[in-house]
């Protein structure tokens, strides 16, 4: 029987877990020459992966958010084109599947019925197929071609935290792996790239050194009605974690959406009384990061004007950023791309802060279940 390890709740325990969930996910798939990614749970040669023109996810809930951050992920690293689609659309709207095509089943249960049936209609249309799961030999892992295993251990809480952290690192794994059999990247890149995964744990746990700030801003906005989470590019999908995590134990409204389009809409609800939470981190090597954070700079001054309850998530020592806001939680620095295992943890501690402060029973949300077994 699995216990609370001395933590509150098991949702705080799973996100302390998060750095050994990432050491035990990731370590298997370094070459020991530390210069290569290796699959070796994974029974698809690279002849198979070289041949693909294009990947499609499906998933439900947290599990395809971090679908989406792997989107950017293999575009990126692999320019291989992506689609992400919600498991319970995905397997009754009759998809066009064309050859050379790999679906990916993102579930953390490896139970999740939608999922279950989206996998059974690329099955029955013959498209290669893998399984990211973090439940050995579960329904899922077992009807897919291959399964590529999250090592996150049982996630007891229905809220999903070191799972997701988890399957953003198996996509990161998977994104390096298919850019390596096709040529994209080159040796250094990869060596790099595995060493800043390396480094992530280490990161990860100094963030949650820093627990007691967000709980500070949990005290300060646990009573809002609603929340606002944006990010740009990568941290979309993070933001949209976010914000489904306040959700889920919560019971606060929240909506995630792409920073940039928040003029287009959204800005209508935004005064005094909206939280607005804006993920401002940046990878200072990469120009495209640096752009993207130069426009979210400006959004978050222009949200200022209107709402005093902008919290960032930036960088430490990002000096923009700590005169530009009063409520800002800051983060080690990344490459861009793995980024999102870190920022999305002070989200994960925000939720979790607000629920208790709340009185909920914040392991098990009212009308939730940890897998959804049925259609
Ligand atoms: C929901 C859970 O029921 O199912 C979420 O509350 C989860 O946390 C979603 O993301 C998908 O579950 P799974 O097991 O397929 O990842």
């Amino acid at each position: 029987m699995p216990d609370k390890g001395g933590f509150p709740h098991y949702m705080l325990k799973e996100i302390h877990e998060e750095p050994e969930a990432l050491r035990a996910t990731v370590e298997p798939r370094i070459a020991p020459s530390r210069d290569r990614i290796i699959l070796p749970d994974v029974e698809i040669s690279a002849a198979q992966f070289r041949a693909l023109q294009r990947i499609k996810i499906v998933a439900s809930g947290t599990s395809r958010h971090a679908g989406l951050a792997g989107k950017y992920m293999i575009e990126a690293l692999a320019e291989l084109p992506v689609d992400v689609d919600h498991s319970s659309e995905f397997a009754y709207r009759r998809p066009l599947l064309e050859r050379n095509e790999l679906v990916i089943a993102i579930t953390q249960s490896g139970e999740t019925a939608d999922t279950l049936a989206a996998l059974r209609e690329v099955k029955a249309r013959g498209a290669l197929s893998v399984a990211i799961c973090n439940v050995v030999q579960s329904t899922i892992a077992r009807e897919a071609d291959a399964a590529l295993y999250t090592y996150a251990g049982p996630e007891i809480s229905i809220a999903s935290t070191k799972a997701f952290v988890a399957q953003l690192a198996v996509l990161y794994l998977l994104a390096l792996y298919l850019a390596q059999v096709c040529d994209k990247v080159k040796n250094d890149f990869v060596r790099h790239s595995i060493a800043a995964l390396l480094a992530l744990p280490e990161k990860i746990s100094a963030v949650l050194k820093r627990e007691a700030d967000v709980a500070g801003i949990a005290d300060r906005f646990h009573t809002a009605s609603d929340f606002l989470f944006l990010g740009r590019g990568v941290h979309y999908p993070v933001v949209l974690d976010g914000a489904l995590k306040l959700k889920e134990v919560s019971y606060i409204h929240a909506e995630g959406y792409p920073t940039g389009e928040v003029k287009h809409g959204p800005q209508a609800l935004i005064d005094e009384t909206l939280p607005v939470v804006i993920v401002a981190t940046r990878d200072p090597n990469d120009a495209d990061s640096m752009l993207r954070y130069e426009k979210t700079l400006a959004n978050l001054k222009d949200i200022r004007k209107r709402s005093g309850q902008v919290i960032a998530i930036a960088n430490t020592g990002d000096d923009e950023i700590r005169r530009a806001t009063e409520h800002a939680i800051f983060v080690p620095n990344a490459p861009e791309l793995l980024l999102p295992m870190i920022e999305i943890v002070p989200l994960q501690l925000l939720a979790y802060y607000i629920a208790v402060r709340r009185g909920l029973d914040v392991d098990r949300p009212r009308n939730l279940s940890k897998a959804v077994l049925q259609e």
